[in-house]
């Protein structure tokens, strides 16, 4: 994890950032539009990719769940046609 917990530009701290991602943010730049600004100096932009990482390693075992769940039998039969 980055060593930064703020956005010193707009005073953002990295719960706000936090917030942003459990709302939907997916990568840096909805990250700061669902917050209402935009980058300026990109010194935080490391630390918002952790926060990103964070919510990432938190999905992954659903997703990962999804993706080896048993072929259902209309599914094979529908491709034996
Ligand atoms: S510290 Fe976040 S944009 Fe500058």
């Amino acid at each position: 994890m980055s060593e930064r917990t703020s956005c010193t530009c707009h005073a953002i701290d990295i719960e706000t950032f936090r917030a942003a991602c459990a709302s939907g943010a997916h990568n840096v730049k909805t990250c700061f539009k669902a917050i209402g600004c935009l980058p300026k100096c990109n010194d935080c932009i490391p630390m918002v990719r952790s926060v990103l990482a964070e919510f990432s390693e938190k999905t992954l075992p659903a997703q990962s769940v999804a993706l080896t769940a048993p072929i259902s039998n209309a599914l094979i039969e529908k491709r034996s046609l």
